[in-house]
């Protein structure tokens, strides 16, 4: 088979791990016989020196046109100053929502070989975590009406959480698909003892799993309780469902009890095959251009897109087993090393999963 990718690099350690991802979906197109063809659009900084636009039309058709996108980050130093609509982050925020990615899927998993990396205490993580979080993508507070002004008390800046039932809903069937598949668990995330956007998640997500999945246990937590639960027991939790700014904020969480935020990967989906798979982290400019990032989150974003998007489960499972091979035989990126582990950077790291497949 052919798969047409769209691949934005982005800013700062962006190309160098979609390079990484690239090499490994090479080798998988040779040994198990399709072609993947790559083509590359800018987003983010390097979008907006090019032509002024954090999100270029070029680079919306070139998505459209694809059978699936491969994100790296977006963002550095250099934009910090510039006017929302010309930031880098404007044009993530806009390609999501122009692909209509409603479900950003964040699985925070800790591989055997890594307990050590994670901060937490040995027996909290040692018989694994697996905390899937489906985080409402193209709603809430980073989507709501927002404004400037000034007042008595000078000036004020305003943001707005506003949530529909159709976007509840639409967002808890994937989270209940996920969870039918597993452990029939879901937890639910919200502030629904303050806010009036939580009362209605909370109300319609109960509402809509008792309707359609009854046989799914549902419970509620608390945001903040969520937070502490994280690092006090993570391996309590299996599929987790929350809005845009409570899973941006809880991934990261979950990520580095995991060991490195370098490892995570994520997908995004809305009503089509085509997706949007990226790590979950930022564009690191500090490391940018040294070959020491770690490119095992994109690596894994690309196994993402091949099984969600393209339904090639074996080849998802092959990029998998490499990574599990070459942990476990001791190769280190600089954000997960240990002593006695054999560093790496990132081409290399990248070559040797390659190489595994
Ligand atoms: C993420 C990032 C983005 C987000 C930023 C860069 C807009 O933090 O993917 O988690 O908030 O979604
Ligand atoms: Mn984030």
């Amino acid at each position: 088979m052919k798969y047409n990718i769209a691949v934005l690099d982005g800013d700062g350690i962006g190309p160098e791990i979609c390079a990484g991802a690239i090499k490994v979906l090479q080798k998988v197109g040779q040994k198990f016989g399709h072609e993947f063809t790559f083509s590359h659009y800018p987003i983010g900084g390097c979008a907006i020196d090019l032509c002024g636009d954090p999100l270029p039309q070029e680079t919306i058709d070139g998505c459209l046109a694809s059978d699936s996108v491969l994100l790296g980050a977006v963002g550095g130093y250099k934009w910090d100053n510039m006017p929302v609509d010309k930031r880098p982050e404007k044009g993530l925020l806009r390609i999501r929502k122009e692909l209509g990615l409603y479900s950003n899927i964040r699985p925070a998993k800790l591989w055997k070989a890594l307990a050590k990396a994670s901060p937490l205490k040995y027996e909290l993580v040692k018989d694994g975590v697996e905390i899937i979080i489906v985080r409402e993508l193209t709603g809430g507070i980073y989507f709501g009406e927002r404004g400037t002004g000034t007042g008595e008390d000078g000036d004020y800046a305003w943001d707005t959480e506003k949530y529909s039932v159709k976007e509840i809903e639409r967002i808890t069937r994937i989270a209940c698909e996920l969870a039918v598949k597993r452990g029939k668990k879901l937890v639910s995330v919200d502030k629904a003892n303050v806010l009036e956007s939580s009362r209605l998640w909370r109300k319609t997500v109960h509402e809509y799993c008792a309707k359609n999945y009854p046989q799914i246990e549902v419970m509620d937590v608390l945001v903040d309780n969520m937070a502490m639960q994280i690092v006090k027991n993570p391996a309590q939790f299996d599929v987790v469902v929350t809005s845009n700014i409570f899973g941006d904020i809880l991934s990261d969480e979950a990520a580095q009890v995991t060991g490195s935020i370098g490892m995570l990967a994520s997908s995004s989906l809305g009503d089509t095959k085509r997706g949007l798979y990226e790590p979950i982290h930022g564009s690191a400019p500090d490391i940018a251009g040294k070959d020491i990032a770690n490119p095992i989150a994109t690596i894994l974003a690309a196994a993402m897109m091949l099984r969600d998007s393209f339904d090639l489960v074996q080849e998802y499972a092959a990029i998998e087993i490499a990574v599990q091979k070459v942990l476990n035989e001791g190769w280190r990126t600089a954000d997960i090393m240990e002593d006695g582990k054999k560093q790496v950077g990132c081409r290399e790291m990248s070559r040797l999963i390659a190489e595994q497949i």
